[in-house]
């Protein structure tokens, strides 16, 4: 099926109530477990890479192979910049033909997080892509680069957001936060029902790295479409070339680690898609 904008594999989760993963990558290995994943459990699949990653992985140089990989797909896959925080890298994902930004305005005030949002939805309108935006701030940070305390989403501030800005998804601070959690995340499914029942547009829930199963199940029960996994596939990725490292000793030829790293990637990827209920509903996304 190919690249497909994020809303439209996304109304079709809200429709048969499941989630989607949005799975983080940074290089051409882990493009490739993303999209084998995908296309062996027939998945419908969201490409990301966050913007503060892009000093390891270049927007010009992984965008377009992520785009590659969409189009060539079997089954539908959506591109998408994740926290996007500057108009010129958000300008460069979509010349490049990612059907999805998020811009992050989160740590703006309220006021200026909606403008800005604002502006961003009608510079994507062009392109046909969606816009995710961020009301609320998740904690942690995408990188691991500073410890940003969550401040939950205001029922309130989620429905202004909505309404000002006709964007296409909202994500939810609700208790979650980036990176590993040091115990069980407090997620607040019961916050995440009062939004649900005041917006009309599929949610996100990020800090998807470490939330158990039961607590995946519970936020996708409560209208969670879009859901973000980046640390665990990267560790993944590196618990699999250590394996191999521990197990057969220094590699003899560099095509095994790229073996072993498309193999990580793969494997979260498919272990979420399993988790999220996404499997199986690849032939059910239409474009409308
Ligand atoms: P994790 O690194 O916790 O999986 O979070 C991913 C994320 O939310 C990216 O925006």
């Amino acid at each position: 099926m190919g690249l497909v904008p994020m809303k439209t594999i996304l109304s079709q989760a809200e429709e048969g109530n499941y989630g989607v993963g949005s799975f983080s990558v940074a290089n051409m290995e882990m493009v490739m477990g993303a999209v084998q994943a995908a296309e062996e459990l027939q998945s419908p699949l969201i490409l990301q890479v966050a913007e503060v990653r892009l000093n390891h992985s270049p927007l010009h140089l992984l965008g377009p192979l992520m785009v590659a990989a969409a189009r060539k797909s079997d089954v539908p896959v959506a591109v998408h910049l994740d926290h996007g925080m500057s108009t010129p890298v958000i300008e460069q994902a979509l010349e490049i033909g990612f059907s999805s930004v998020m811009y992050d305005g989160s740590h703006h005030e309220l006021e200026t997080n909606i403008e800005n949002t604002a502006r961003i939805v009608q510079r994507a309108e062009k392109y046909g892509a969606t816009v995710e935006a961020e009301i609320g701030r998740v904690g942690g940070s995408e990188d691991g680069s500073e410890n940003i305390e969550m401040q939950l989403t205001s029922v309130g501030d989620a429905e202004r957001m909505e309404k000002e800005t006709g964007l296409d998804a909202l994500a939810v601070a609700i208790g979650n936060a980036h990176g590993m959690y040091k115990g069980e995340p407090d997620i607040r499914v019961d916050r995440l029902r009062e939004i649900k029942a005041c917006t009309s547009v599929p949610l996100v829930l990020h800090g998807g790295s470490g939330i158990s199963e039961r607590v995946f199940q519970q936020c996708i029960g409560a209208g969670v479409r879009k859901i973000n996994v980046a640390t665990s596939t990267f560790n993944q990725v590196t618990e699999q070339v250590n394996d191999t490292f521990a197990s057969k000793g220094a590699y003899q030829n560099y095509f095994d680690l790229h073996q072993d790293e498309v193999k990580g990637a793969r494997a979260n990827v498919l272990k979420h898609m399993n988790i999220f209920g996404s499997a199986g509903k690849a032939s059910e996304v239409k474009m409308k």
